[in-house]
């Protein structure tokens, strides 16, 4: 038996979390409580949610509480280093004592960032990335307010960032850091109420992504696969009405517990490719983070399948799907199916060829040639920069099945022009089931049992 993969993660790191408040009326508690840990002066750290009024409200209620406030709303999806250190400047010129994010992921890891900026002395944070590279454990203290159904990040020790300004540029790249833990974590379904409907389903499919990549990784952190997995069933069941119906209440309280429960899975149990494709992409195009997901999630799980078959198998049943009297590789195939028909149901495009609007001016190719936004399309040389960034991602050594560059490559191909359908007899998925040995399919009992059983599940090591 090859124990390389069981051992890759011996020891299980059990992350931080964050005292939380979690319902309708939480965000009230935010003046008071910043009022009880003694802060005098904060920041505000936003994009503004410009047309919510939730800026003015969280305004009024910490000056209510006296504590006063000055408001940096410049940041921007996909939150950039130049963001983090104007965060930072920010904070420091106005002789701030903590910070407040409010919104989603990029306002909070905006904040993170800043917050270890001002703990080493205005330091760039670019120098910041990997797992616990903080020096100094000491930062300011962080109120993060959540106002979306996907992120997470108000609750986890995790932080992603753009690179703009290195020789590495563009970069887009993570950190998993115990400094950057939050203070206090604040849900309030009621704020996410507020989210335009294709909103709830780009940040919903990163509750998923989180969820299913924290189930099926290799870390296998048996105190988070089981929160992880009730999760993507949450999901499930609320995202749709979620999209389509964001006040009603009872949805988007179930999808605010989803995407906490989902990330606070992967903060111990990591994450895998999906958020690799998912960072690349935005990198060279600097498109929504949920969205990448979404149109990603179908193809990952088809690549992963035969590392970790029989928990895809776990997602299907977590999904509603009926697999009775099907073996783990047709099961595993309706959790595919499953995850398709709800990315079709809220509004994901079939691939980021239908992706019509990003911004695409200061980042990737676009960055140097391209000033104007238009259809995403991807020559083999920036295909093949991708696959390298996926490759060297934090998340990519978590995941199931090894990754390859040119199985990268073809992911994102896939990802970039093709239908979201389910593969099953081209592309990257004959690749790895064709190549799937008959020892393998033998060893896992699936030969000779109907179509899909017959191509067996391969072993962890695959092409
Ligand atoms: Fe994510």
């Amino acid at each position: 038996m090859d124990l390389s993969r069981v051992l890759e993660f011996p020891v299980k790191e059990f992350f931080k979390q964050p005292r939380s408040l979690l319902g309708a009326g939480a965000y009230e508690n935010a003046g008071p409580e910043a009022a009880a840990m003694g802060l005098k002066h904060v920041l505000f750290v936003t994009t503004g949610l410009r047309g919510t009024g939730i800026i003015d409200e969280c305004k009024t209620n910490f000056e209510n509480a006296g504590v006063s406030v000055s408001v940096y709303d410049k940041v921007e999806t996909n939150p950039k280093d130049y963001n983090v250190m104007d965060a930072y400047k920010a904070f420091s010129e106005s002789e701030c004592d903590g910070f407040v994010s409010i919104g989603g992921g990029s306002p909070h890891d905006t904040t993170k960032g800043a917050r270890v900026v001002a703990a080493h002395d205005g330091r760039n944070i670019n120098e910041f990335q990997g797992v616990n590279a903080s020096e100094k454990l000491e930062n300011p203290p962080h109120i993060a307010i959540n106002t979306t159904v996907g992120t997470g990040s108000e609750t986890t020790p995790a932080a992603v960032i753009t690179d703009l300004s290195s020789e590495n540029a563009p970069h887009k790249w993570v950190a998993f850091d115990r400094a950057m833990t939050t203070t206090l974590a604040i849900n309030d379904p009621v704020l996410c109420m507020t989210q335009p409907p294709e909103y709830v389903a780009y940040t919903g499919f990163d509750t998923i992504a989180h969820g299913s990549e924290a189930y099926v990784g290799r870390v296998q952190h048996l105190s988070c696969t089981p929160v992880a997995l009730e999760a993507v069933r949450m999901v499930t069941e609320n995202l749709r009405e979620a999209t389509y119906n964001p006040k009603n209440f009872k949805a988007m309280e179930a999808m605010v517990w989803a995407q906490y429960m989902a990330a606070q899975a992967f903060s111990s149990a990591l994450l895998g490719i999906l958020h690799s494709l998912s960072h690349a992409v935005c990198a060279y195009y600097d498109i929504h983070h949920g969205l990448n997901n979404g149109i990603g999630i179908a193809r990952v799980w088809t690549y992963n399948q035969p590392a970790a078959v029989e928990k895809y198998a776990d997602i299907a049943t977590a999904m509603g799907e009926d697999t009775r009297g099907m073996n783990p590789v047709q099961a595993a195939d309706q959790a595919i199916d499953a995850v398709i028909r709800l990315a079709k149901d809220c509004g994901i495009p079939e691939n980021w060829g239908q992706v019509s609007e990003y911004p695409k001016t200061r980042m990737g190719k676009g960055w140097y040639e391209n000033k104007s936004s238009g259809p995403i399309q991807s020559d083999d040389e920036e295909l093949q920069k991708m696959a390298e960034h996926m490759m060297n991602d934090l998340c990519t050594p978590g995941n199931p099945r090894d990754l390859t560059v040119d199985g990268a490559k073809e992911i994102l191909r896939d990802c970039m022009y093709d239908g979201m359908e389910r593969k099953t007899s081209n592309g990257y998925r004959q690749n790895i089931w064709g190549a799937a040995p008959a020892m393998g399919r033998r060893l896992h009992g699936y030969e000779g049992r109907g179509e899909s059983a017959s191509v067996g599940r391969e072993p962890a090591s695959t092409p």
